[in-house]
């Protein structure tokens, strides 16, 4: 294992320090000190070459200027809150209004905007990179002073562990989520409508018009939001369903996650470059947005943005779902410990590429 530690820029007169973590098998892990932002993953290919399979800037501005959530931790809430507001015990607390009249991803001051203090710990098989910051009363609009800390874990395995953990010192909102748009065609070469996935995942929530789930869960089967058997994502989107029209063409839904034996929840697979990405969660339940939203009025790293150039499975619980018993509470209990954890397991065909074959 290899770990080299740098300054990625300036902010607000602050150094925001980058963690680059090498594995010996060839996969390369940056990180940021802003919005735990995880801006490169290299992986080879089934002919050895090593590209990135995020999408990611490099530079600070960038992320700053104009990034749709590249890379970042979510938070305090991931996703969407109806009408920027919620009520815990008998209070009522105002988010900003930032999506229409809800709010995403809890808004400019979330978590995404806050340079993290940081800590790592080297050991032979593996770098862990811990990022803490202690979010104030009020700040974004949540109550409760909250503790709350990421952890990075790269192993010799080439996986990615994500380790989540936040106490508050009253009744607060908590559902966390890192937001990586993956593509793993390798240095955004394509985009990510012949990736292959598997999501076992028998139903997911139906959405309204402005996004929020309507509390109804609709069966995959028979959908184009069938994905328990591997299916290629454009297939999906082409097949057509007005919730697929709704979100913009694509995903973006909650999917209710099935128990599995011996398999990972969900598996990415791109058959061109070989590479595979495998998650295991201890969440609920997965955003799968397919980057409808994604606008080519960007470029990353040198290439035009353009929708579906790259796709997020963000693990959580359902969002919204504040008093709803069918799904576990996004509430915190003050002095109560948030704990979840989340791995990506990056893998590739050996030698079987196109090319090794010539
Ligand atoms: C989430 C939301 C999407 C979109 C992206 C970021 O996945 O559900 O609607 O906002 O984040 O652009």
């Amino acid at each position: 294992m290899k770990l080299v530690e740098g300054v990625y820029g300036v902010v607000n007169g602050r150094h925001v320090k980058s963690y680059a973590v090498e594995t010996s098998s060839g996969m390369k892990f940056t990180c940021i000190e802003y919005g735990c932002i995880i801006t490169e993953i290299l992986i080879p290919d089934s002919n050895g070459l090593k590209e990135n399979v995020v999408l990611g800037f490099d530079t600070l501005a960038e992320y700053i200027d104009h990034s749709p959530y590249f890379g970042c931790v979510i938070g305090r809430n991931a996703g969407r809150i109806g009408g920027a507001a919620f009520e815990i015990d008998g209070v009522t607390y105002h988010l900003a209004n930032n999506d229409g009249e809800n709010n995403l991803h809890s808004g400019a001051n979330g978590f995404h905007n806050v340079i993290w203090d940081s800590a790592v710990v080297v050991k032979d098989t593996e770098v862990s990179i811990t990022f803490s910051y202690m979010s104030p009363d009020g700040e974004a609009g949540f109550p409760g002073n909250l503790q709350v800390e990421v952890t990075y874990t790269i192993n010799e395995n080439n996986e990615l562990l994500i380790q989540y953990q936040a106490q508050s010192d009253q009744n607060t909102i908590v559902n966390l989520t890192n937001h990586s748009y993956f593509n793993l065609s390798g240095n955004l070469k394509r985009t990510i409508l012949d990736h292959e996935l598997t999501l076992h995942s028998d139903g997911f929530l139906e959405l309204d018009e402005t996004l929020i789930p309507t509390g109804e869960i609709i069966s995959v089967e028979g959908t184009p939001f069938e994905f328990r058997k591997s299916k290629q994502i454009g297939q999906g989107i082409e097949a057509g369903h007005p919730q697929i029209t709704l979100v913009g063409g694509g995903y973006d839904h909650p999917f209710l996650l099935s128990p599995v034996q011996n398999q990972s929840q969900m598996t990415l697979f791109d058959l061109e470059s070989g590479r595979k990405l495998e998650i295991e969660t201890e969440e609920p339940a997965v955003v799968f947005y397919s980057g409808n939203m994604l606008t080519d009025d960007f470029n990353i790293r040198g290439t035009q943005s353009q929708k579906h150039l790259g796709l997020c499975l963000e693990t959580q619980k359902p969002p919204n779902m504040i008093d709803d018993l069918r799904f576990p509470s996004i509430i915190l209990e003050k002095n109560q410990q948030y704990t979840t954890q989340t791995v990506y397991s990056f893998g590739w065909d050996e030698g079987t590429g196109p090319m090794s074959h010539q």
